[in-house]
């Protein structure tokens, strides 16, 4: 049994090396014999610089896997992520369960309809009506690090604190309720633990689909490896907290009728061949395990450049300053439109995005029937193609030179580079697909930024 697999496993590698139709595109010798290059890759734990470098010795096409090829170059973004192009295995459901969330849909019209159906809910006005929820937890939260920390001079784990403000603004924003991470000053229950704990599952399910695919999907198997509310720890736990806030939600509808969850639903209402109940329930849990950390590391990012460079934060003291004589920072919490009015705010946070994008993987696409040319190369139907954010943004045809350094200025010069900058910028990926929850995600950004440098000076 042993030796067979080996045998098998010898002879894919020398076709994936010398037979496969993607074998003359040069890449890693690893990467181009087996799938488990990835595991390397998911384990060095340092994508953003391999990316980079592996396409400084590669050029502008690398084969980073059997099947799949890496592009950097910024303008061949619009046609590996059309309108029509069909998402790849990479995003599997089954580590959060059952059924896929929008973000695992693969094929562009199913997704299409789902998001035409979700998107309005955390986007536009209705993003404005939850501000207030926002504006509650930022309250509390600010207050915290003022008499806890700046008021008596001792030093506190910041990324800790974001990170409960953003689940705490999180939940409130979608069920209306919280467990209140900030007022405890833990993680409370261990919730975030528990998922963070499950986050190498996640990881294997994207590097790994024809192994896990299989497994969440067999009849027999399914039971020892979809996650269950059930059980006592990891994203089953996660589900439990979501049940009972759903649960919680519905109980008082007049109160949280403004709250995303009870969006969706109304959305559903008119759409219920579309959107199922369960795929409603499936989108929240997805939202639950996107909304901590992918905004923390944003605006861990922008904090960092700010406490570290005395003429950054002068800089945003103007800005403060001007926004105080016109009276629009004197309330509790500076509101969003406001912020809108700060525009090396904007830049700081529009630079920190492109050096540390917080999502630093290719984004894969399935090539469709009849293959295309991409880069003068031809890639045939089944191929999975992408790009990675950080391999992106660090080209200096479109950002400008130095692109390893962090420069917010780079963002407030020329209208037409910035408009180009803008259009590339690929930290939210791209098209129809590219991040829903950006507005969402940049209004606790700005807003928390710009209440951390109102609290800096008594720090
Ligand atoms: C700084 C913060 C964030 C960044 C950089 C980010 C980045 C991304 C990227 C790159 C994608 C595209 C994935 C792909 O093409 O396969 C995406 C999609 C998505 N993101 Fe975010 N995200 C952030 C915050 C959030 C938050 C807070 C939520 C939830 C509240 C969220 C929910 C989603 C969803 C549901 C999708 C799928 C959209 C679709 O398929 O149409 N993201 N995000």
């Amino acid at each position: 049994m042993i030796l067979s697999i080996l045998v098998t496993l010898i002879f894919l590698g020398i076709y994936n090396r010398y037979f496969h139709p993607l074998s003359h595109i040069p890449g890693p010798f690893w990467s181009s014999v087996t799938d488990l290059f990835k595991l390397y890759v998911l384990l060095s734990q340092d994508l953003s610089t391999m990316g980079i470098e592996l396409h400084k010795k590669y050029g502008p096409v690398v084969r980073v896997a059997p099947n799949m090829l890496s592009f950097s170059d910024p303008y061949m973004i619009p046609r590996i992520y059309h309108k029509k192009a069909d998402k790849s295995d990479f995003w599997t459901p089954g580590a959060l369960g059952r059924p896929p969330a929008m973000i695992q849909v693969k094929d562009h019209q199913e997704h299409a309809a789902k998001r035409r159906i979700l998107a309005p809910a955390i986007s536009g006005r209705n993003l404005i009506q939850l501000e207030h929820r926002l504006d509650e937890r930022l309250s509390r939260t600010m207050n915290a690090l003022d008499t806890g920390f700046a008021f008596t001079h001792k030093s506190c784990n910041l990324p800790d604190w974001v990170r409960w403000f953003l689940y705490d603004a999180f939940t409130d924003m979608t069920f209306g309720e919280v467990l209140d991470f900030t007022g405890n000053e833990k993680d409370v229950y261990g919730m975030l633990q528990a998922f963070r704990g499950s986050a190498w599952i996640i990881g294997l399910t994207t590097m790994f689909p024809w192994i896990m695919g299989p497994l969440y999907g067999s009849p027999m198997l399914s039971q020892y490896f979809l996650p269950s509310s059930r059980d006592k720890d990891g994203v089953g736990k996660m589900m439990r907290l979501r049940n009972k806030f759903i649960k919680n939600n519905l109980l008082n509808p007049t109160e949280t009728q403004d709250c995303i969850f009870n969006k969706f639903l109304q959305s559903q209402s008119m759409h219920p061949v579309t959107l199922s109940t369960d795929d409603i329930k499936a989108e929240v849990l997805m939202m639950m395990a996107a909304a901590p950390d992918t905004t923390l590391a944003l605006i861990c990012s922008v904090v960092d450049n700010i406490i570290r460079n005395p003429q950054v934060y002068q800089e945003l003291e103007k800005e403060i300053e001007i926004l105080e004589v016109q009276g629009l920072f004197s309330c509790r919490v500076v509101s969003y439109a406001d912020v809108q009015c700060m525009p090396y705010l904007s830049a700081c946070i529009l630079e920190a995005s492109r050096i540390c994008p917080p999502v630093p993987v290719l984004l894969p696409r399935r090539i469709s029937k009849g293959g295309v040319r991409l880069n003068g190369i031809y890639v045939p139907e089944g191929a999975e193609v992408g790009a990675s954010p950080p391999v992106i943004n660090n080209n200096e045809l479109v950002f400008g030179p130095q692109t390893d350094i962090s420069r917010p200025e780079r963002w407030m010069g020329d209208a037409e580079n910035i408009s180009v900058m803008k259009r590339y910028l690929f930290s939210w990926g791209w098209g129809s697909r590219k991040c829903v929850a950006r507005s969402l995600s940049l209004m606790e950004t700005s807003k928390f930024c710009a209440q951390v440098c109102k609290l800096l000076p008594t720090m």
